[in-house]
């Protein structure tokens, strides 16, 4: 156990998802925070993600006596705490030296699933021990592809149960700000990232500390990961070798279109993960909440559904959960309150997240996560058609509506 660990006091810089972005934007060189809070284009799609939830609205029901909340749930035959954990990202320990280790801890702790990514800067045999049952891993598909099969057969040796097949980034999108700022592994410091880094000196203090992260699992200590290259190997029939190949739980991430989610489904994945990337790959994608109804409708009522981009409060995630995802996974957030407070700033994001998420649960008169359904919410649509109705009955009295 490190000091890390032990310091886990409320923290008094992350207070949720919007706090810790403010604090970790202070405190990360610039280079870093536009790299993890940064999208494709012209952002209209992040933008977008929170947009499209904050118009969704949840229904609060009264005199329910519902004040026994239970955030436990199932996802792929296995018991959580709670119906929300760590989407896959690369090099999280950008953000802070030890951020992979962290993750795992709080997942192992609090009983939520924490996804390693091919790109990440921790061993997949490390996170496996780190967290146990709750890591789950996922596979980018990039040449060669013997390279891409090995760390399927490492996950599988490691003792992973779910396994993530990332489809959406056929090619990597500019991201202007990386440009920009001129982002690149292994960095290269310019004068430009030289000051940036000089102005953070307790961020790179630790670096030098704890050394360059690296994506770890690619040959040569990461130097054989080429971040810009395609990764549209991954196609229907790398998913039928796939599916032969991986024997526990296969969820194929990045799926938008329904008619993508029914052949996933009848292909033999276990789930698919309904998300835009956080608006990382095409700027002019929906917005994900509004994604999770076209494809529950085409997969079913019972087939297992997971979601991620844009959640930002606990209402969000009861929202995607309404909305019909099974499970909900945060990106940007984990990061920004590792950046902000280590491991008390994680510890009191997901302590904020999970308090009010039973206290928003209780508003709406529900208990359990199993009956949250799109009962409780109210869509646009019918508030528009509750302000309609108002005025054409007010009108009819010869009132103001
Ligand atoms: C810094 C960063 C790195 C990411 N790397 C990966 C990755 O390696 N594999 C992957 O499937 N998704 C990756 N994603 C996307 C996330 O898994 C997730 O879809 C997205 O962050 C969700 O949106 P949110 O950040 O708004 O919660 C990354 C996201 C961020 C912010």
């Amino acid at each position: 156990m490190d000091k890390e660990d032990r310091k886990l006091a409320p923290s008094r810089r992350v207070y949720g998802c919007a706090s810790a972005r403010t604090t970790a934007q202070k405190k990360l060189p610039k280079l870093i925070f536009d790299f993890i809070d940064g999208a494709a284009g012209r952002e209209t799609g992040l933008k977008n993600n929170q947009a499209a939830f904050d118009r969704l609205k949840l229904k609060p029901r009264v005199l329910s006596k519902a004040t026994q909340q239970s955030l436990a749930t199932e996802f792929l035959g296995q018991s959580y705490n709670q119906p929300f954990g760590i989407a896959p990202m690369g090099m999280c320990n950008l953000s802070h030296p030890r951020a992979d280790y962290l993750m795992a801890q709080a997942a192992q702790r609090l009983k939520f699933p924490v996804a390693l990514s091919s790109a990440g800067s921790s061993s997949i045999e490390d996170m496996r021990k780190w967290a146990g049952d709750n890591a789950w891993f996922q596979l980018y598909v990039t040449p060669p592809m013997d390279h891409s099969l090995s760390l399927v057969q490492r996950a599988q040796d490691a003792g992973y149960r779910n396994l993530i097949l990332t489809v959406d980034v056929p090619k990597v999108s500019r991201r202007l700000r990386d440009i920009k700022n001129g982002f690149q592994m292994p960095f290269k410091l310019r004068t430009r990232q030289f000051i940036d880094f000089a102005t953070h000196p307790i961020w790179s203090l630790r670096l030098l500390a704890a050394g360059t992260p690296k994506p770890v699992n690619f040959p040569q200590n990461g130097l054989g990961f080429d971040r810009d290259a395609s990764r549209a190997m991954a196609d229907w029939d790398f998913l039928d070798r796939l599916r032969d190949q991986w024997q526990g739980n296969l969820i194929v991430k990045g799926v938008t279109a329904p008619e993508d989610a029914l052949r996933i489904k009848s292909m033999g994945a276990d789930a698919v993960y309904v998300s835009n990337h956080g608006g990382r790959q095409l700027d002019s994608v929906p917005a994900s909440i509004d994604l999770i109804r076209p494809i529950r409708e085409a997969v079913g009522r019972e087939y297992p559904v997971a979601f991620d981009s844009g959640v930002r409060d606990a209402e969000d995630i009861l929202k995607a959960l309404a909305r019909g995802a099974d499970f909900v996974m945060l990106g940007r957030p984990n990061l920004f309150a590792l950046a902000a407070d280590g491991a008390a700033g994680l510890e009191s994001l997901y302590a904020a997240l999970r308090y009010d998420l039973s206290v928003a649960m209780a508003q709406i008169g529900v208990e359990t996560i199993g009956h949250i359904g799109p009962h409780n919410l109210i869509e646009e649509t019918q508030m528009m058609t509750a302000h309609t109705d108002a005025a054409t009955s007010a009108k009819a009295k010869g009132k103001k509506p």
